[in-house]
């Protein structure tokens, strides 16, 4: 259902993402780093989750004060001017947060549901925005009005939102439900002679894809698929001591498969490898 109502916000949706990826464009590396910071690379998950946390929770409690005050009269008006303003800040830095998110979505019905679940709480925040200059101006009934209606709202963006990342894994680890073949000890999987230099190259252990890469008589081997939204990581490009995912630009540490840049946000799975008698050979995964 949520999939055909938000079918026609497919152009605003395509729009946004494209508005995001020339903001991030814009900025250069230092626009890298505020990526890294907005999508959680540093956190070890999503940090979005974390602040939605804190706008519910902010705003739950204001509706407490205002359902106290009702009921047993008690003034809270200065408490609740205070968490209703922090809050909706919060809430504007949620929304960067999830614009972030959302630039690296796939098309389709994922990015046309979380367009829906992004717009929604931006019309809840603004709403909020538009109850705290009404509360602060002294028209505290309406300012609760404004409030109830912000809280219904962003209610039911949250429930979208859900339904975004329960039905499709969004921004979780790709990897979390297979994190490929163990290998309990070193196992040949090609001849060290098919292993270019400097060339990520797709292997096999067992089902379990790899990408390899050798320098010198030292390789390194991941997991193909990319923790972020499952991209091809043979097909990315080398930077440095990170391998850079074709899809979104996530950088992996060769050595450990570590986040170096997302919007990845969970280490790539690594196996320890080696050339041992003119064969490449891989243990693990490590960790
Ligand atoms: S799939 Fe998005 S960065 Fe790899």
């Amino acid at each position: 259902m949520l999939e055909r109502w938000s079918r026609g916000l497919k152009g605003l949706g395509n729009w946004t993402a494209g508005v995001m990826d020339a903001f991030y464009g814009a900025l250069g590396t230092p626009g890298k780093y505020l990526q890294d910071f907005l999508n959680g690379s540093w956190l070890g998950h999503p940090l979005h989750p974390v602040l939605t946390d804190v706008v519910v929770g902010g705003f739950t409690m204001l509706i407490i004060l205002d359902l106290v005050s009702l009921i047993f009269g008690a003034n809270f008006r200065d408490p609740s001017l205070i968490i209703l303003g922090l809050t909706t800040l919060a809430g504007i830095a949620t929304i960067l947060s999830g614009l972030t998110d959302f630039k690296d979505t796939a098309t389709g019905d994922e990015r046309n549901v979380t367009t829906l679940h992004g717009y929604t709480n931006v019309a809840s925040i603004l709403i909020y925005a538009i109850a705290f200059f009404v509360r602060l101006g002294g028209s505290e009934t309406t300012g609760q009005i404004l409030a109830i209606i912000g809280y219904l709202v962003i209610s039911v963006g949250a429930f979208i939102g859900g339904h975004v990342v329960f039905k499709y894994g969004y921004m979780v680890n790709h990897n979390a439900f297979s994190r490929g073949r163990r290998a309990k000890e070193f196992t040949p999987i090609m001849p060290a002679v098919e292993l270019a230099e400097n060339t990520p190259t797709k292997a096999a252990l067992g089902p379990t894809a790899l990408v390899l890469v050798r320098r010198g008589d030292v390789v390194y081997a991941l997991k193909e698929t990319c923790s972020h939204a499952g991209g091809p990581l043979s097909e990315g490009q080398l930077q440095g001591g990170a391998i850079v995912c074709p899809w979104h630009a996530s950088h992996f540490r060769l050595s450990d498969g570590a986040v170096v840049h997302g919007p990845a946000h969970t280490r790539q799975v690594a196996y320890r490898a080696r050339i041992q008698a003119g064969q490449v050979e891989v243990e693990g995964p490590v960790g």
